[in-house]
């Protein structure tokens, strides 16, 4: 079930109560982009004017002025139009604006520069995202200077422009239970989509036949959207962090690194596997692969209640510099070692990010120069890996090339973490299995 109106009119009425008196927000939906020539991509909401308004059409801006008599929530919209509507489909116009999705008052957007200048008048605040969208930009500009032209005769601008992101991302951070249903679906399907394509590979298959198997249980699953652009990595492209392209033939002996997820709902997963293509692991891809699984449940340990955003980092890279060296991928001490984080040369990203309607998503990650403390009702993936290039000749050759990152998605709850994609397998030996029953 979709995230209900109930909670979209709950969302922008606490949105409502923490804005400055006198003052007003405006959020712009998002637009449609060029492809090609006259053909678009297929479009996406923003995700902050989707978080509070529920309206997935383009061509639209949606107001918020608390304690405003005729209603808080104004809505412009395209009006319906059947000739065009024939060509590109329904549109809810500013009568379903009202009747669908909880707007006081809705108009077409067409007449928004007759209108908005009236609403912003004698509000002392505006409450904006600034440099988001150029274009948007210079408009509220005008409409404000069209308010100042008018002083003489009283008309009142508003003096003071606040960043909107501040309260709303805050709040974005923070899921709901409906949200974190809709994440678990998210992850459930992935997790189905990952199942299929480790089913699916075979040695000699191209890395697209593995993302063309995910997009499908993606697609099936009623996800049109994956949620970022998918990484299937084999050999020594699971070096690179972002490889998309997914061109190459996939080699027997080597590891395939997917990172995919689909988008639910504008709720995303995020979930990365490394398996072998020919279902078993040699000695130095096991090795690898243990310590980086090690590493991972170590910093899924830390995703507690009350512990600081870097906890689950510090615990991960810790693992990880003591396997290395152990491995003798790292030499020296290990207190040295953490101290100069010589596991850079093989882990150079973070171990985490947020996650929700975006895939990296919104919310500070430090609150007054400290890590900020992790709440129940964040999200965050647990990712670690570890990338070994594969040119890198100060490294003993069995290791060189290999690639492996292995990526849940953790909600913190009461209780302390929830995988939400617990369901897919991550040890070596029911990875194995799970190859070989494919074969
Ligand atoms: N798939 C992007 C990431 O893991 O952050
Ligand atoms: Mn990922
Ligand atoms: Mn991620």
């Amino acid at each position: 079930m979709a995230i209900g109106k109930s909670e979209f009119a709950r969302r922008r009425r606490r949105l409502m109560a923490e804005m400055e008196p006198g003052s007003i927000a405006i959020i712009p939906a998002a637009r449609l982009h060029v492809r090609n020539r006259d053909t678009e991509y297929r479009f996406r909401q923003d995700s902050d004017f989707y978080y509070i308004s529920g309206f997935d059409e383009p061509d639209a801006v949606a107001v918020l002025m608390p304690d405003r008599k005729h209603g808080e929530f104004i809505l412009f919209c395209q009006e319906r139009d059947p000739e065009l509507e024939l060509w590109t489909g329904i549109r809810e116009g500013p009568e379903g604006a009202c009747a669908n999705y909880g707007a006081d008052d809705a108009f077409p957007i067409d007449d928004i520069d007759d209108i908005l200048p009236g609403l912003l008048e004698g509000r002392e605040r505006v409450y904006y995202a600034m440099g988001r969208d150029p274009d948007f930009d210079q408009h509220l500009m005008q409409w404000v200077n069209t308010i100042r032209k008018k002083t003489r005769n009283g008309g009142q601008p508003p003096g003071e422009f606040l960043e909107l992101n501040y309260l709303l991302h805050e709040h974005r951070l923070l899921k709901s239970a409906a949200e974190i249903r809709q994440m678990q679906t998210a992850a459930d399907i992935s997790v189905r989509a990952h199942r299929r394509a480790m089913e699916f590979c075979r040695p000699g298959q191209f890395e697209y036949q593995l993302e063309a198997e995910i997009m499908h249980e993606f697609m099936a699953s009623g996800c049109r959207h994956a949620a970022y652009e998918s990484i299937v990595g084999s050999g020594a492209n699971a070096c690179i962090l972002h490889y998309t392209s997914n061109q190459n033939k996939m080699q027997a002996g080597d590891l395939v690194l997917i990172d995919a997820g689909c988008e639910h709902q504008y709720y995303a997963a995020d979930i990365t596997r490394t398996f072998p293509v020919s279902g078993t692991f040699s000695k130095p891809q096991r090795q690898l692969y243990e310590l980086v699984l090690a590493s991972q449940l170590a910093a899924i340990d830390q995703v507690q209640p009350g512990r600081h955003w870097n906890e689950p980092h510090e615990a991960c890279v810790r693992v990880l510099t003591e396997g290395l060296l152990e491995l003798g991928l790292l030499k020296g001490r290990l207190t040295t070692q953490l101290k100069k984080e010589g596991y850079k040369r093989f882990f150079m990203h973070r171990t985490g990010h947020w996650l929700g309607m975006d895939v990296h998503d919104v919310g500070d990650y430090r609150v007054d120069d400290e890590w900020r403390i992790l709440e129940i009702g964040m999200v965050l993936t647990v990712e670690p890996g570890l990338y070994i290039p594969p040119d890198d000749t100060s490294v003993a050759k069995k290791w060189r090339g290999i690639g492996i990152r292995i990526e849940d998605d953790v909600a913190i709850t009461k209780t302390g973490p929830k995988v939400l994609s617990a369901a897919l397998p991550k040890e070596a030996e029911a990875l194995e299995q799970l190859m070989q029953a494919g074969q």
